[in-house]
């Protein structure tokens, strides 16, 4: 019986037959899957994460900590964490969850992150924003969560 995982499979072809990297065509960001446009906008959020961390550092002032915390947890690593789940289980990707969990993430954390600011800075009107930021990003959560359970598994090779 051979069962496949991730370390045991075959490595990706690459794109077209192309011989090397350079051969590679830049993909457009419409031709992108969930996964990889996950992990694009993961790294944007770890450079403003580590960019608020040096800039917390720097000035000794940790009055943003909360905005550092979750631009980075959320941004970062949850968001890359969800990218990897989308590559290994492909019947997740095809979800009209992950188009919905995608969305409510994205434009979920900036105001989320945003409402935290003006919380911790006591700006007004700080509460309906770091409220609907964050149910929108709980609603993302959820809709990955039922995307697991519905769809989190990969047909087993025939023994
Ligand atoms: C160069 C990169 C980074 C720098 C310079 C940095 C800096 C800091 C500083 C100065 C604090 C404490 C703020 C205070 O209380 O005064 C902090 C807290 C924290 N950082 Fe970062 N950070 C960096 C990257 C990251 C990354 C990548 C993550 C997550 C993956 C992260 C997660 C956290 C968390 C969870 C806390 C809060 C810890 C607690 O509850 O006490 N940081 N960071
Ligand atoms: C919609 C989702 C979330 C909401 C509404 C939320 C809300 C909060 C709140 C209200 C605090 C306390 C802040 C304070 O009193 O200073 C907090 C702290 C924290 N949260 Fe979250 N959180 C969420 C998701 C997450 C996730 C997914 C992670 C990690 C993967 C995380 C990591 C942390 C950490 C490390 C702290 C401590 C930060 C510190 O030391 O200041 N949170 N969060």
């Amino acid at each position: 019986m051979t069962i496949s995982t991730p370390a045991s499979r075959a490595a990706m072809p690459l794109d077209g037959g192309a011989r090397n990297l350079k051969e590679l065509p830049a993909r457009r960001w419409a031709a992108l899957g969930i996964d990889e446009k996950l992990l694009r906008c993961a790294v944007l959020y770890a450079l403003l994460g580590i960019g608020m961390g040096l800039a917390m550092a720097g000035s000794h002032d940790g009055t943003n900590r909360g905005v550092h915390v979750h631009v980075n947890m959320l941004g970062w690593v949850s968001m890359v964490l969800m990218a990897l789940a989308y590559r290994q289980f492909p019947r997740m990707a095809h979800s009209l969850l992950a188009r919905a969990h995608f969305w409510l993430h994205n434009l979920g954390l900036p105001v989320m992150a945003a409402g935290i600011y003006m919380v911790l800075h006591q700006l007004p009107h700080a509460e309906p924003v770091v409220a609907g930021g964050s149910m929108a990003v709980a609603a993302s959560f959820a809709c990955f969560a039922l995307n697991v359970w519905l769809n989190a598994f990969s047909p087993r090779e025939a023994a």
